[in-house]
């Protein structure tokens, strides 16, 4: 670290200023748990993920929130040496995920999106065959699947063939999996994504006594509510780019303003409705019949507008309003 930022002085001083931003780069790549530096992902012409900057410090549990097709598995794929980038790079714990993957998976754990468990194998089988990956010795291997079946509450199906789980089951013995490493960077792609009430919280609660005890985390949800629980930043992804981050609170305020109207006009006002807001000069988003105002006391409509409404309420914004807002999408949509 001290010889590259050394490297990059001696850049700066002999004129050489790009060189040395890249040596800078690197020293940087070093010190965040994750990095990542205008990554694109083409599929043919389809450009998945457009030009992404990303910062995950040490310790920090970051959330990235996007709608469908968003490119959020692209980016995770990549960042997780899964798929290679079209251009652009990716460090995790300054290791460089192209140059060095297997160091890269060796240091990481992933959830991902799509179950890719062995479905021929058993629960404890599906461990303790993904232990052997890391070189874990048997003993050790044993006594840490022990550990990570009492957490996923799954011991009573120790020897239930995995195609014979439940959806849900599934999920948690994917994240059972991904901790069998001992990660310190934690990579979760929409993790609770059909769990019940109860298994969620469970999964929450571990999420954040991995964060306690220093593991990094980037977690991709369509769950509000987790996002705002669990994470200290948050960056929203639209078309393949990153159009906003921060903490939970400071999106709120930024985007969410005072309060958010719901309006849902008669059939026949709708274009009303529109040309109305629009001379007001108040901000919208049209999901399904309900539109979305942004920014207003409530007070500001007046109250022929209210009348001609078939519902009318109002609320304190929320990080789905952000979501709204910004990409013009309800979640989970
Ligand atoms: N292997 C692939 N081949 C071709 N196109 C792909 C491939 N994987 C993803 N895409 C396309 O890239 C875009 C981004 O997909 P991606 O899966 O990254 O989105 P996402 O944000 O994870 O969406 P979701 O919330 O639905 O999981 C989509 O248009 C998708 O169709
Ligand atoms: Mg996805």
């Amino acid at each position: 670290m001290r010889r590259l930022l050394e490297r990059a002085a001696n850049r700066v001083r002999s004129g050489n200023a790009v060189t040395a931003s890249t040596h800078l780069c690197y020293a940087w790549a070093m010190t965040s748990a994750m990095r990542v530096r205008g990554l694109v992902k083409k599929f043919g012409s389809l450009v998945a993920v457009d030009g992404v900057d990303l910062d995950v410090e040490e310790r920090e549990l970051f959330g990235l929130l996007g709608p469908n097709g968003a490119g959020k598995t692209s980016l995770f794929r990549v960042i997780t040496a899964v798929s290679p980038a079209t251009a652009g790079k990716a460090w995790v714990a300054g290791k460089d995920v192209a140059e060095e993957p297997r160091a890269v998976k060796s240091i990481i754990g992933v959830v991902p999106q799509q179950d890719n468990l062995d479905p021929d194998l058993t629960v404890v089988q599906n461990l303790v065959t993904f232990a052997r990956y890391f070189d874990i010795p048997k003993r050790t291997a044993m006594t840490r699947v022990e550990e990570l079946l009492s957490l996923v509450q799954l011991q009573e199906k120790r020897n239930e063939q995995v195609d014979r789980l439940s959806g849900g089951m599934r999920r948690r013995l994917l994240i059972a999996r991904a901790l069998v490493n001992q990660p310190k960077v934690l990579v979760l792609d929409e993790p609770t994504v059909g769990l019940d009430p109860q298994a969620k919280h469970l999964v929450w609660q571990k999420l954040r006594s991995l964060k306690d005890l220093g593991v990094t985390q980037l977690l991709c949800t369509q769950n509000m509510d987790e996002a705002e629980r669990l994470c200290d930043r948050i960056a929203i992804m639209h078309q393949g780019k990153i159009i906003a981050q921060d903490t939970p609170a400071r999106l709120i305020a930024a985007y969410g303003g005072k309060r958010i109207v719901e309006a849902r006009p008669r059939q026949d006002d709708r274009d009303w409705l529109v040309e109305t807001l629009r001379r007001q000069g108040l901000e919208f988003q049209e999901v399904e019949d309900t539109f979305y105002i942004f920014q207003t006391d409530g007070e500001v409509l007046d109250q022929r507008l209210v009348a001609s409404l078939d519902r009318f309420a109002h609320h304190v914004p929320t990080l789905e309003d952000v979501f709204l807002r910004l990409t013009g999408r309800s979640l989970g949509e």
